[in-house]
């Protein structure tokens, strides 16, 4: 049994975790040492957001055409590219990843909403978030506690921040909501709006 499997079935014997096959412990099965390529600076491995949680995000956020959405880990752009076609919001999507953000690039113009939307190749730790009025995350609660500081002194008071599955330490969101995804797991949404105090 390899060593991250392992760690999976203790992590759950340890009731911190639903159930071995859920995709939470994938997760943080594959961010484990000897998880993937990306493992010594990654903010998380790639996996992407299903579809319906995508939609339940931006909506969270109470998304419009106004809104510029930052995803920071994009992927394959789904979060960016859904809140283009669906709202007309701008999108911009962060991946260190060249083969993610090719991708992303590629279904966006499949999309249609290349216009609407960039990405770049870049370390999220080292963009400069201050243009963005929506930020999505989907990494670690790790991660997340590495990018508090730099979103809440960069995010102009009522950026919404939208993390899924992964909460921001002792920050309370302000929502909260768990949805079932299409193959019966739950996944948690958390919403944060800037208000303005840095946390470090
Ligand atoms: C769990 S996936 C989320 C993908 C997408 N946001 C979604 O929800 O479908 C995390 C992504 O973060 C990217 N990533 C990891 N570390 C990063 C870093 N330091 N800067 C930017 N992207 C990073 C990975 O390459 C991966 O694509």
């Amino acid at each position: 049994m390899s060593y991250r499997i392992l760690a999976a079935i203790v992590l759950f014997l340890a009731g911190f975790l639903p159930s071995p096959a859920s995709p939470i412990v994938s997760l943080l099965a594959a961010a484990l040492p000897g998880g993937g390529p990306l493992s010594q600076e990654s903010l998380a491995p790639y996996v992407p957001t299903p579809q319906p949680v995508v939609e339940r995000m931006l909506a969270l956020a109470e998304v419009t055409s106004k809104d510029v959405v930052y995803d920071l880990g994009c992927g394959d752009g789904r979060i960016v590219i859904t809140a283009a076609q669906k709202y007309g919001a701008h999108g911009v999507g962060v991946d260190i990843d060249p083969v993610r953000v090719r991708e992303a690039n590629e279904n966006a113009r499949r999309a249609g909403v290349e216009k609407l939307v960039s990405f770049i190749e870049k370390d999220a730790l080292n963009v400069d978030v201050s243009g963005a009025t929506v930020v999505t995350l989907y990494l670690l609660s790790s991660s997340n506690l590495k990018l508090r500081p730099i979103l809440t002194r960069q995010l102009k008071p009522g950026a919404r921040i939208v993390s899924h599955a992964f909460s921001m330490g002792d920050w309370r969101p302000s929502k909260e909501e768990t949805l079932t995804d299409g193959e019966g797991f739950n996944r948690t949404i958390y919403l944060w709006k800037a208000d303005g105090v840095v946390r470090p």
